[in-house]
């Protein structure tokens, strides 16, 4: 045997150990974290805990959502914020599965802790599985001007509410999360596409979505998922500051591939699907529920007019 085969062999042994190593490690990490998927009971969620902030009336987005993980036997709490909190109180006998509902206001850190130090007050050593961040609001000065004379103070009201909340919440949140916990942000499509009238708050989902992907790379080594759901257009009180809604819900009625538009219950199915253990492999992502909008380009009309 010359000298080189004799350190090609050894080089290849070593090689192949290191492989083996690798190889058992990886699979040890990759068994070990994953939630086992199966059984007749997976949309199934009681003793399951969710927070869920965005209820502001019985159209909000987040109410469908409670109602759909209240069904599946979540027990909720809620965060309101307090200029609604007669129609949120008004909502609470509708879901015996609602636990607690606490004021949160997410423009600052100290009434974003508020509300989580209020839940633990009231439940010593309870945590959470679910979160659900439907919130967004921009100022009326960001619709009643050309984009290009939006006030700094407006832009940053819009970007920390409606986008960088998603950070403020979950940092305060963390202590209170189970392992393995799913948060789901709501987005809208005119984050990578111009939308007229949606305006900063265009700037303020792309920031939302780039959030939801550096929060799961963060997060995910944890076992904590973050994901986002780009609803379609949906009549809701946080819908109505947008000019010329009701022109964008009759052109997506017309022109989706579902030919029409999705529902408080369409996005609250999607959203009982990213908090199951159903969707345990899913980080990161922005899911479309838009009846199939965001897929098309043209309208078909324009090949017939
Ligand atoms: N309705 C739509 O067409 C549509 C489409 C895509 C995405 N979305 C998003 O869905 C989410 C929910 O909106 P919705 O349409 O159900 O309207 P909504 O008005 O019912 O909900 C908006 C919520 O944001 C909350 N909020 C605003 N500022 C807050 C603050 N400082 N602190 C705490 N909470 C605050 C409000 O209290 C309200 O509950 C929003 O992020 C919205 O941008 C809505």
């Amino acid at each position: 045997m010359t000298p080189s085969s004799v350190s090609d062999i050894f080089f290849y042994l070593q090689f192949a150990i290191s492989e083996y190593i690798l190889t058992v490690t990886v699979k040890e990490r990759v068994c070990s974290a994953t939630p086992s998927i199966g059984g007749s009971d997976m949309l199934n969620l009681s003793g399951k805990t969710a927070f869920v902030f965005g209820v502001a009336s019985e159209d909000s987005i987040a109410w469908a959502i409670c109602k759909m993980l209240a069904e599946s036997g979540v027990t909720l709490y809620l965060g309101y914020q307090k200029r609604f909190r007669s129609r949120v109180f008004q909502l609470k006998d509708k879901l015996p599965q609602i636990g607690g509902f606490y004021p949160l206001d997410v423009a600052q850190d100290a009434t974003t802790k508020e509300f989580f130090d209020a839940f633990s007050a009231d439940n010593p050593g309870k945590k959470a599985d679910i979160l659900i961040h439907a919130i967004g609001f921009a100022p009326r000065t960001c619709f009643d001007r050309p984009i290009l004379f939006v006030e700094d103070q407006d832009i940053n009201t819009a970007m920390t509410i409606s986008a960088n909340s998603l950070q403020r919440c979950l940092k305060f949140a963390l202590p209170y999360l189970n392992p393995n916990s799913s948060t789901i942000t709501l987005t809208y499509a005119a984050s990578n596409r111009y939308v007229p009238s949606y305006g900063i708050m265009s700037m303020a989902k792309a920031a939302l979505e780039c959030w939801t992907r550096e929060l799961a790379c963060h997060l995910g080594p944890e076992g904590h998922r973050v994901n986002a759901i780009s609803s379609g257009p949906i009549r809701t009180i946080a819908a109505s500051g947008i000019p010329g809604f009701d022109n964008i819900l009759d052109h997506v009625e017309k022109n989706s591939p579902l030919r029409r538009n999705v529902n408080q219950d369409d996005v609250a199915g999607a959203t009982l699907w990213l908090a199951s253990p159903l969707s345990s492999g899913v980080t990161g992502q922005c899911i479309y529920v838009d009846a199939g909008y965001s897929i098309t380009m043209v309208p078909e009309t324009i090949m017939t007019n």
